[in-house]
């Protein structure tokens, strides 16, 4: 080839090159002036049961574990005996002498010798532990008898290896006659470790009953009973607008038998029976209705109350007609207890326990998931309780949780449990959905790639999919990430894949925690309309506004390993202002995660962009979530 030729042939392939180039180059074309739908203010919320140590050695801080003696097991659980030097002690499950008609198991701790010099007792090892930090301040109490009254009872949180007290204290007082006795422990200048157990012991032989045996940390605001600080200022960054609760399938229970029977998780913690529940263990149901309710006011955000419908999970159902009557009126109770005034029966139930204001309701849910009951009795359940719940309260939205034929429910829940490939290539899953159905609520959905808690890669499938959701909020009132929490010691995960992990001291949340905290900080009032094109596989945005701050939210996903350059074009806008901002989730692997060792290996990072005018270039950092935040 001659050199004319050969310098020709290369100009074209650059040209052709270039071409293609920019024939790839994504470009997003954002119409500000042309919102298409209004943003629900509900897109994101919370859903949480009792699963993975969720409550009980999680958000509920109760760090004493069985502490009720549970009525599962012959072998005691969690408490062994413990006879120092020259003494001697017995330990058993006795139930014949409880404290309450609910709490009819009790521990018998018979000391039969025991001294100053050589006490006796028992201990609980905690879930997982028992966490200590200097100075740290515990709320304790227990319900106790004796043989021997006067017998004083030492409680002490003793490091596991070496021995060291880390605080203790003495009660006093105690008689034949069943009472709580309450105290508080201070640790001193300690190391930070969870190896710790909770010692109760004597130095003299008595036999005592013990029950209830309650030790817990500081709280959220201070609550008696209330919840674990790390944890709820992760749902409080999260900016959720309401919590679907008590289930999931923690609802249902495996039998109709142990279901969640809201009336027996009030009142008194004595007084609460504690249930089994699907997930393998029993619950202590100190997270009741009630702190549920608490919980939802700490956070400022509303419950979406799931009500038992008469499924549950072995295929156990109630026929529609009088059999369910009274399911139903446990749910009109339930609903009367939450938002009725107090001068209803149930509204003065709740004024007794110290809140006399209703709790804002809006939304009730009929059961959970019963597309899995093969009786297809859910139409006839679903529209019975529709009539019942209508008539009293008409100003009530209720969910459905599977497709109903005989009628159109006011909100259909949907759920999704996805690979990342899936959360991917089904992102444009709501854009053509029926606008004439129901609204949806996605109560449930996840992308499962990564345990305990999800990677980078999961995370990014699910902020793909949240552009989805976000693009037909219009139609998606509300969406919950599921589950919320998991114990991430072993034998504490049930559900692989969960958003929040933690042990005993300390708490981290994944990536995908992150990719929710971006969305729903940004969420706008408005979605605008934008086209992407020439994005190539795996990246994703989303536009919304909040007009009246003049402020437009982008978000942008970038799923591959590359660099992607993208052109934004603004239209109907007059002026953007220079200073903008992108903050930036991202990481070198899809495999790359946080832990508890490395908790902030992906978080997200702030970064102030200056931007041209309307048009300009934006470049995504490979495997990046972005929220590019313009003024205008
Ligand atoms: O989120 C875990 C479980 O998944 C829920 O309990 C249930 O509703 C769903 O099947």
């Amino acid at each position: 080839m001659n050199r004319p030729h050969l310098y020709a042939l290369i100009l074209l392939s650059l040209v052709a090159s270039s071409a293609v180039g920019l024939a790839q180059a994504p470009s997003l074309a954002i119409h500000v002036d042309h919102p298409t739908a209004k943003v629900s203010p509900m897109l994101y919320g919370l859903m949480t049961e009792e699963i993975n140590f969720s409550y009980d050695g999680g958000l509920y801080p109760e760090l004493v574990r069985d502490r009720t003696i549970g009525a599962d097991w012959q072998a005691l659980a969690h408490w062994t005996m413990v006879a120092r030097g020259h003494s001697s002690v017995e330990i058993s499950a006795d139930d014949h002498a409880g404290p309450s008609a609910a709490l009819p198991r009790s521990l018998k701790v018979s000391v039969t010798e025991a001294s100053e010099a050589a006490p006796a007792g028992v201990q609980n090892d905690g879930f997982w532990g028992i966490p200590v930090r200097p100075q740290m301040t515990y709320t304790g109490s227990f319900y106790a008898k004796t043989d021997s009254a006067g017998v004083p009872v030492t409680v002490s949180i003793v490091n596991d290896q070496t021995g060291a007290i880390a605080a203790s204290t003495t009660v006093m007082g105690l008689t034949g006659a069943w009472k709580q006795y309450t105290f508080t422990l201070r640790a001193g200048q300690v190391s930070t470790t969870a190896n710790n157990h909770l010692l109760l012991t004597v130095t003299r032989p008595a036999t005592i009953w013990f029950d209830l045996v309650s030790l817990f940390p500081p709280t959220y605001h201070g609550r008696r009973y209330g919840n674990r600080i790390d944890l709820m200022e992760k749902l409080a960054a999260m900016h959720p607008a309401f919590l679907r609760l008590p289930g999931g399938n923690y609802l249902e229970g495996d039998h109709i038998s142990e279901r969640f029977e809201w009336k027996k998780t009030i009142g008194p913690l004595v007084d609460r029976p504690t249930h089994p529940s699907p997930w393998h263990y029993r619950s202590s149901d100190g997270m009741g209705l009630f702190e549920y309710l608490q919980w939802c006011e700490d956070l400022k955000i509303e419950p979406v109350l799931a009500v038992y419908a008469g499924y549950s999970m072995m295929q156990e159902h109630v026929e529609p007609g009088p059999a369910l009557e009274p399911y139903i009126q446990d749910a009109l109770d339930e609903i009367e207890f939450v938002s009725g005034n107090v001068h209803t029966k149930w509204g003065a139930e709740r004024a007794k326990n110290g809140h006399p204001a209703p709790f804002p309701l809006h939304y009730v849910e009929i059961g959970n998931e019963d597309f899995f009951d093969r009786s297809g009795s859910y139409d006839g359940r679903y529209a019975q309780y529709y009539k019942a719940i209508k008539q009293r309260y008409p100003e009530l939205q209720l969910i459905a949780t599977a497709p109903i034929k005989s009628m159109k429910p006011d909100v259909l829940d949907e759920h999704f449990y996805m690979s990342a490939e899936k959360s991917f290539s089904d992102a444009t899953h709501y854009d053509k959905v029926d606008r004439n159905g129901p609204k949806i609520f996605v109560g449930e959905w996840a992308t499962r790639e990564g345990q305990p808690t999800p990677n980078l890669q999961a995370a990014l499938a699910d902020a793909a999919w949240m552009t989805g959701m976000e693009r037909n909020s219009d139609v998606i009132i509300m969406a919950s990430y599921a589950p919320l929490f998991v114990n991430v010691n072993p034998g504490g995960m049930q559900w692989e894949t969960d958003l929040i992990g933690y042990d005993a001291l300390t708490s981290y949340g994944s990536p995908s925690y992150w990719a929710q905290v971006l969305f729903a900080n940004h969420l706008g009032t408005e979605v605008v309309a934008s086209t992407l094109t020439n994005a190539g596989p795996r990246v994703y945005a989303s536009v919304t506004r909040d007009d009246k701050q003049r402020r437009l939210f982008v978000k942008l996903v970038n799923g591959t390993s590359e660099e992607q350059p993208i052109h934004i074009e603004l239209d109907g806008v007059v002026n953007v202002k220079r200073d903008a901002t992108i903050i930036s989730l991202s990481g070198k692997s899809p495999n790359a995660t946080n832990t508890l060792t490395n908790p902030d290996a992906i978080v997200p990072v702030k970064h102030g962009v200056q931007v041209a005018g309307p048009k300009f270039d934006q470049g995504l950092e490979p495997y990046s979530i972005n929220v590019l935040e313009l003024r205008y």
